[in-house]
């Protein structure tokens, strides 16, 4: 039993969206997806950081979910920025449900146990998100979501899985933060960022939290492993 990280799949089964909008490096990438997650086992968990399925409702991400379904392991889903099929928790499990795709679970206002560790996290928050109003009220429930899945992890050890980068070059989101420092998880893992970001990222260890990028072709579609 192992555990694994990986963000933005960006599958499109059902919908015309070709991936080289984020360059040649995407070439065959559900191919590569499929060869690298072959090497796991059934018994192994990947936490999917977000921006799995280009999908506009669960139905357009019905293939999508299927072909995650078909790879060994449970898959735990986080919200991403592009997932616009992202619905109740309710909805979706029951989707999930009828549609048999028994492998797929939900990381958004809960934590999973994983061994001793609890698996918690939520989207997040980035600058790309300041065009609406609201942007105060938003940060602040990203940073309520994520601190209620940490506390729901009690005493256990805890890991933390975002969308969004809490920290970028100048930029970083303090409200997240805050809860990281406050709660201290062992590890933060994040995605959002492709192509050229990628040597912007922020990887290493802040105020005894470490983090790490595990966007899809950062990681050339190869999950990585964290226990
Ligand atoms: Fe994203
Ligand atoms: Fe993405």
């Amino acid at each position: 039993m192992a555990l694994y990280a990986i963000g933005d799949l960006h599958l499109g089964f059902s919908v015309d969206k070709p991936m080289d909008i984020f360059g040649p490096g995407w070439a065959g990438h559900v191919q590569r997806l499929e060869a690298a997650f072959s090497q796991l086992q059934a018994d192994d968990v990947t936490v999917l950081c977000g921006d799995t399925s280009w999908g506009m409702d669960l139905e357009q991400c019905l293939e999508d979910f299927q072909f995650i379904d078909a790879l060994p392991g449970k898959k735990l889903l986080l919200k991403g920025n592009h997932d616009y099929w992202w619905n109740t928790a309710s909805k979706m499990k029951r989707f999930f449900e009828e549609n048999d795709l028994t492998t797929l679970d939900i990381l958004h206002n809960n934590c999973h146990f994983y061994g001793d560790y609890a698996l918690c996290g939520t989207r997040g928050w980035f600058f790309e998100e300041e065009k609406g109003g609201h942007n105060e009220k938003m940060r602040a429930r990203e940073a309520l979501r994520l601190e209620a899945s940490l506390k729901a992890g009690g005493d256990r050890p805890k890991l933390a899985f975002l969308h969004y980068p809490p920290l970028y070059e100048g930029y970083q989101c303090r409200e997240i933060l805050e809860v990281l420092e406050r709660e201290k998880p062992a590890l933060c893992c994040y995605g959002h960022l492709h192509g050229p970001s990628h040597r912007r990222a922020l990887q290493g260890t802040r105020f005894g939290t470490e983090f790490k990028l595990v966007a899809a072709d950062y990681l050339c579609f190869q999950p990585v492993r964290l226990l």
